[in-house]
């Protein structure tokens, strides 16, 4: 029988795709560069071999499938992609899509998309455990031929409550926009957990198995997610080279394959300020600076660090990182709103809080009250939705302790304290900016606003 669907490149998540594709009932078509990896692929899928096809050229690729055809890519973003999408392209018909489910620069998504032939973005989160058995797929392009694969993808996604983790955000780059704005949230998230992870070690002293307690313990209240989970079991495995705590053999530089990066990147190109994500990105990039950071110590000595005896506690961190991950989630969706202007996407917000209750790596318990706070007004900041300000207005102390206190004793805690940053720029009706105007006007003659509410003004120094 006919293929329902194709994926080209078996990598790690295209492996892990193509099993779970097999598994939800449909004919699968797959091909990879090194034909040796398509045939070892398919030997090592078990039961569901049946539903596999291995096939060596594209031409074959292509013959296995029903028409109007529909082939995956599963390569590495970028060159790789355009490649592919060149080759097969001049072999298929015209009615046939190919469907890019990599992490893809939404700019690139957009271009590609330009050619009016059938092309979807689809953002895939979840690591490869989420592609093998239920990722969150956000998906971007025309709407009808999103529609006509949306059973596959539906079938294969995580599922809450019974509903799928699939959906389709809007034409063109929306889906991969979508998931770079997920992966800026995501390096927010890890960020603000890693800094009360150093708190906890370098202020308070706890040793990692103490500090996978405390994450474990706080994954069954308000933080409940999936990142605080791992945190928890990252911090608790023992390294089987040393026989002490894993987390303390790992080098302290962080990778990152850049879509962190874009989030910030983009974000100043909409002026929709997500200072956290800039700060996690930031961090990111400090941590590879290990030398850089070697001599600053040997320069200046170690930060003082241990924090007095109980000037914080357990739950206090919990508190701060409580309201930290909200106003950086409020933020990431503020980016979102922005960019669906920009763009004229009409991305439905409350939809995307609820593809990513399930599969992604950030899910998390809020996700479900951030898509009932959306879907009341999708236009307000979460920040000011009940729910949330409530929170906040019972946290944001904490995270104002928090930050003092490892700002007091040399604890650099840059994402939790840009989020308080935010929370207290968003809470002051008069700010400072008239300074601004004032100099802009002094050296540049840029006029302001007065305060009686008459515009191009220029102060008294303008002669
Ligand atoms: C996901 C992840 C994933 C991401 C990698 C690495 O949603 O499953 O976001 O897509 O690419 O985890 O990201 P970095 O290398 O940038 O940390």
């Amino acid at each position: 029988a006919l293929c329902d669907i194709g994926l080209i490149g078996l990598g790690t998540m295209g492996s892990a795709l193509s099993l779970n594709i097999a598994e939800k009932g449909f004919d699968i078509a797959v091909w990879n560069r090194r034909t040796k990896v398509t045939h070892a692929f398919k030997a090592e899928a078990g039961e569901l071999a049946d539903k596999i096809i291995a096939t060596e050229t594209y031409e074959e690729l292509i013959a296995a499938l029903k028409s109007p055809r529909a082939i995956i890519l599963m390569v590495p973003a970028g060159g790789p992609v355009d490649d592919q999408i060149a080759q097969l392209r001049p072999l298929l018909d015209p009615e046939d899509m190919i469907i890019d489910a990599g992490n893809a620069n939404f700019h690139n998504t957009r271009t590609r998309a330009a050619s009016g032939e059938p092309f979807i973005g689809i953002g895939v989160s979840g690591g490869e455990d989420g592609a093998r058995h239920g990722p969150s797929i956000m998906g971007g392009g025309p709407k009808e031929s999103w529609d006509s694969v949306a059973h596959i993808l539906e079938a294969i996604s995580a599922k809450y409550e019974g509903q799928p983790c699939a959906t389709w955000m809007g034409p063109d780059g929306a889906g991969h926009f979508v998931k770079a704005v997920h992966n800026g949230i995501e390096y927010a998230d890890m960020q603000m957990i890693a800094e009360v992870y150093g708190i906890m070690r370098d202020g308070m002293g706890m040793d990692a198995a103490a500090i996978g307690g405390v994450f474990e313990a706080w994954n069954k209240g308000p933080l409940q997610s999936y990142l605080i989970e791992i945190s928890g079991e990252v911090a608790k495995a023992i390294d089987p080279k040393t026989g002490g705590a894993m987390l303390d053999a790992i080098v302290d530089a962080a990778g990152q394959k850049g879509t962190g990066r874009w989030t910030a990147i983009e974000a100043q190109h909409l002026a929709a300020p997500v200072p956290a994500i800039e700060a996690a990105v930031a961090a990111r990039n400090l941590s590879s600076r290990r030398d850089a950071r070697a001599l600053g110590e040997e320069l200046f000595g170690a930060a003082p660090k241990h924090l007095p005896h109980e000037t914080l506690s357990i739950d206090t961190l919990e508190q701060a990182l409580i309201a930290g991950k909200i106003l950086c989630y409020a933020q990431g969706f503020v980016m979102l709103s922005a960019a669906s202007e920009e763009f004229q996407w009409s991305l439905p917000l409350p939809a995307i809080a609820e593809v990513w209750r399930e599969g992604c790596i950030i899910r998390s318990a809020m996700l479900n009250d951030m898509s009932e706070a959306l879907t009341e007004d999708p236009e307000r900041n979460l920040m000011f939705a009940p729910y949330f300000s409530d929170h906040l207005k019972k946290n944001h102390g904490a995270l104002r302790q928090v930050v003092a206190q490892a700002a007091l004793h040399g604890l650099a805690a840059p994402a939790l304290l840009s989020g308080l940053s935010y929370f207290d720029t968003m809470r002051t009706a008069r700010g400072t900016a008239n300074m601004i105007q004032g100099q802009r006007d002094f050296f540049g003659r840029h006029s302001f606003v007065h305060i009686d509410g008459s515009e191009g003004q220029h102060g008294p120094w303008a002669d």
